[in-house]
């Protein structure tokens, strides 16, 4: 007779065999596609097994409870922060210790900005990866993080790591045997002897940091070859037609995984496999790759979700969820929503926003994204270029217009942001700064002007109100809960000065944190309206998943209007993006509406909005 021990392991494997049937032989031919390598096959196969054999019983048990609600993070309930844990806390130990502020949002979803071993000073704020399986030692260290996991979990919070998929640092082990002559090293990378490849490469393949990187190839002196580097030189992109590079990016995925991490954010997937005279982005082979490690995380540790960050137009972005039989990705980020909201705000004209959402809401149910408004990066100006036209915008001058207006210097703007990546020949920009000091506060608070700095938390509000009033996950920006403003200090430190994007990535302000509950601050107004708004979205059955959700015609260019019902239930979130009082008209058929805030009654079919008032207004 077998020993307990014996009859656990049995099981076990034969759950890791049922799970693994049922993806196999779509797993063979999808390898077979990119690699036709057998062996590599086999070893994948290795890593899976060995991977699901030392993941912990507490994970084997997530996994299950997962795979029994496997839309768990559709949930109202779910609310997502990012943050950098350096900059939130000093690290992970002060992480640790600063998590009841967290359950104190009933924050659910933890975004950590990348902590894995880095090179110093250059690292692209944790983007060059020098150890996919090693926290960063000025962050903490791999006790720490399994450590915070556990603690997570038992709040109920689902950790975030990114997955930098594209590249590694140019001093991640295997690039620095790659420059030693290593063969088997330069073969996981893309290099070139002569300029010739990468010329012709650069005919197609469009530049991501124009002015802070330019160039897609970067020269190495020690291994005497161009190396592609989609982002900065340090940054070496990876060879996908290397089936021991899949493998191995696969077995670094999983060992985070079995660390505890719930959520992958795959960094910039959509660049990781290049074909010549194409774009080298959104390639039908990087969708072979993200199904695969779908099948693979459903395989080995069911708990764990993809995110993809597809910053592409809207209409690259339904093939990175799959189709329901073969999907991929679980979320994206709603880059598109988010640069929409804030064009709202500085054109006073809810209209492209509209025409945004109900391109989403057209998708099928399998396409669902994370709706934020700020996170570490920029914002870039990806609107619809083709509505702009419909409704006789002209695309190039009102992006040029937004991105003067957040960078505060078009007449009326009270905005306070910078410029990012300007292209004096394309004239593209993206923009930066906190959503605080784009909405106001930190200009009104320069200029000792309260009314200001009482609009600027308006916007604040409003901006986040019609973020949440959205189908989608919801993720905050750390800092934003508090108004958290801009820091300039960046520009004093010459290895970042260059890269606008660190005008947000400032240390969090706990002094700043305490007003939070000193009534008449700016911290104490953000931080109460957003958690009357988050107790709405937890609450009311109409953010539940069941919710159908559409938007409205409001009859007034700058009032949004998102509608959801669910059966007899109805709330009509409104946001008026204009500094006027507003006039919507909707065409609502039946009714009596309350505003759920002000506990005012509502005739829909003439409603008064002050300025920047949200209303969110419920079916009586
Ligand atoms: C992603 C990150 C960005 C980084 C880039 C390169 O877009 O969000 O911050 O610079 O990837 O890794």
């Amino acid at each position: 007779m077998k020993d307990q021990g014996g009859r656990n392991k049995m099981a076990q494997d034969s759950i890791f065999a049922g799970r693994l049937k049922k993806h196999e032989q779509e797993l063979k031919e999808k390898y077979r596609e990119l690699y036709q390598a057998e062996e590599g096959y086999e070893k994948l196969l290795s890593i899976m097994k060995d991977f699901y054999r030392k993941r912990s019983e507490e994970l084997k048990t997530l996994d299950k409870k997962r795979e029994a609600n496997p839309l768990w993070y559709r949930e109202s309930s779910m609310l997502g922060m990012t943050m950098y844990p350096k900059l939130f806390a000093g690290g992970l130990k002060g992480l640790i210790k600063k998590l009841d502020y967290l359950s104190e949002q009933k924050i659910t979803y933890l975004h950590l900005m990348p902590l894995l071993k880095m090179p110093y000073p250059y690292n692209d704020g944790g983007y060059a990866v020098e150890d996919f399986r090693c926290v960063d030692p000025r962050i903490g260290t791999n006790r720490d993080l399994t450590i915070l996991t556990g603690e997570l979990r038992k709040r109920g919070i689902s950790l975030c790591l990114d997955m930098v998929m594209n590249h590694t640092a140019d001093t991640h082990e295997w690039a620095m045997r790659a420059k030693a002559g290593e063969q088997e090293y330069i073969d996981r990378y893309q290099c070139y002897d002569t300029f010739d490849i990468p010329a012709e490469f650069e005919k197609t393949m469009p530049q991501v940091f124009p002015t802070t990187a330019p160039g897609n190839f970067t020269w190495c002196e020690e291994m005497k070859k161009h190396v592609l580097t989609t982002f900065y030189p340090y940054q070496w992109d990876l060879n996908y037609k290397n089936p021991v590079v899949f493998n191995e990016m696969m077995a670094n995925i999983l060992f985070l995984a079995n660390m505890g991490v719930e959520v992958l954010r795959i960094d910039a997937v959509p660049y990781i496999w290049k074909e010549l005279g194409t774009s080298c982005r959104n390639l039908p082979q990087v969708h072979t790759i993200v199904r695969m490690m779908r099948m693979i995380l459903e395989v080995v540790c069911p708990a764990v979700i993809l995110k993809g960050e597809v910053v592409m137009a809207p209409r690259e972005l339904p093939p990175y969820f799959g189709t329901p039989d073969k999907p991929e990705c679980h979320i994206l980020y709603g880059s598109s929503t988010m640069v929409n909201l804030w064009a709202a705000l500085a054109s006073r004209d809810a209209r492209l926003l509209k025409h945004q959402m109900d391109v989403i809401h057209s998708l099928p149910d399998n396409c669902y994204f994370v709706n934020y408004l700020r996170c570490h990066d920029d914002i870039g100006w990806g609107l619809d270029e083709d509505q702009e036209r419909i409704l006789s915008i002209d695309p190039l001058s009102h992006k040029e217009y937004l991105y003067h207006f957040f960078e505060g210097v078009f007449p009326g703007s009270f905005a306070r942001g910078e410029l990012y990546n300007y292209d004096p020949v394309s004239k593209d920009a993206r923009s930066c700064g906190t959503t605080a000091s784009l909405c106001g506060v930190e200009k009104g608070g320069f200029e000792n002007d309260k009314e200001q700095v009482e609009a600027g938390i308006r916007r604040i509000l409003l901006m986040h109100a019609a973020c949440m009033s959205l189908e989608g996950f919801l993720m905050l920006s750390s800092g934003d809960e508090i108004g958290q403003v801009n820091d300039y200090s960046y520009k004093e430190n010459p290895d970042i000065a260059a890269d606008s994007r660190y005008l947000h990535r400032s240390s969090f302000n706990w002094e700043n944190a305490g007003l939070r509950t000193c009534e008449g601050t700016v911290q104490y107004k953000v931080w109460e309206g957003l958690k009357e708004l988050e107790k709405v979205r937890r609450e009311n059955v109409c953010f539940g998943t069941a919710a159908q959700v559409t938007t409205w015609d409001t009859c007034a260019m700058p009032v949004f209007a998102i509608r959801r019902t669910v059966q007899t239930d109805e709330l009509v979130c409104l946001a008026n993006f204009s500094e006027n009082w507003q006039h919507a008209k909707l065409p609502t058929l039946f009714g009596e509406y309350e505003d759920i805030f002000t506990k005012e009654k509502v005739d829909l079919q003439q409603v008064t909005l002050a300025p920047y008032q949200y209303r969110w207004c419920a079916r009586i």
